[in-house]
């Protein structure tokens, strides 16, 4: 399973990258709107020097033509621009667009299997599901993540599933589980994943003991 920050924070994603486990970025324009920059476009294409992997730019034009318009701009940035399109019909018109002219696609806000379902019929490379945000309204997000794994699987759709909306470490667990292709997280998340506190216990006991064997002889 491909891990994904989700966040346009440059610094937070040169942490990951360092790590090497990094595979890619996606942002939406809330994220966005919470960094300083230049220009969206300038933060976007900087945002790709430093992922190797796809790196999802949202458009904001909400008719057929404007998406279009973004969607070339966006992808002419770097090779490994992904554009997030919303689930609307203008989208899905887009999304096939866009397909046809060989620029990849992220179909975002995702909250039912028949748009997951529409959303790979109409070619998008990845699909964008909001698990957290169904939990938040009293529904199971992780059943959408197993009914979408289900429908793609049933008719071998090579879109991807990326696990959206993480907010916890229980929801990366669970889209593995499920056979999710890709979980997007914070990197609060992210940052959680290493932690468990015997890991820590049992590090200080270790180093501890070490200090025994090596005392005095250095
Ligand atoms: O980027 C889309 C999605 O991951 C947003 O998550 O936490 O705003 O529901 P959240």
């Amino acid at each position: 399973m491909k891990f994904f920050l989700d966040t346009a924070n440059l610094t937070e994603i040169r942490t990951a990258q360092e790590m090497g486990i990094l595979d890619g970025v996606t942002t939406n324009p809330t994220l966005v709107s919470r960094e300083s920059f230049e220009s969206f476009h300038s933060l976007v294409h900087e945002i790709c020097e430093v992922v190797d992997g796809p790196v999802s730019a949202e458009v904001t034009a909400t008719d057929f033509e404007g998406m279009m318009s973004e969607a070339r701009t966006l992808a002419a940035l770097a090779e490994n621009v992904v554009i997030k399109v919303p689930m609307i019909p203008e989208g899905v018109k887009a999304i096939r667009a866009c397909f046809n002219e060989g620029i990849r696609t992220n179909c975002t806000l995702v909250f039912s299997a028949n748009q997951a379902l529409i959303a790979a019929k109409a070619g998008a490379t990845l699909v964008s599901p909001f698990i957290g945000r169904l939990d938040d309204v009293g529904e199971i997000g992780m059943d959408l993540i197993r009914q979408i794994v289900m429908i793609y699987d049933n008719y071998g759709f090579d879109t991807e599933v990326l696990v959206a909306s993480v907010r916890h470490p229980a929801h990366v667990t669970e889209s593995a589980l499920a056979g999710a292709d890709v979980v997007t997280m914070p990197f609060g998340v992210f940052q959680k994943l290493t932690k468990h506190p015997l890991t820590d216990i049992g590090l200080a006991s270790f180093l501890k003991d070490w200090e025994k064997v090596t005392n005095g002889k250095e």
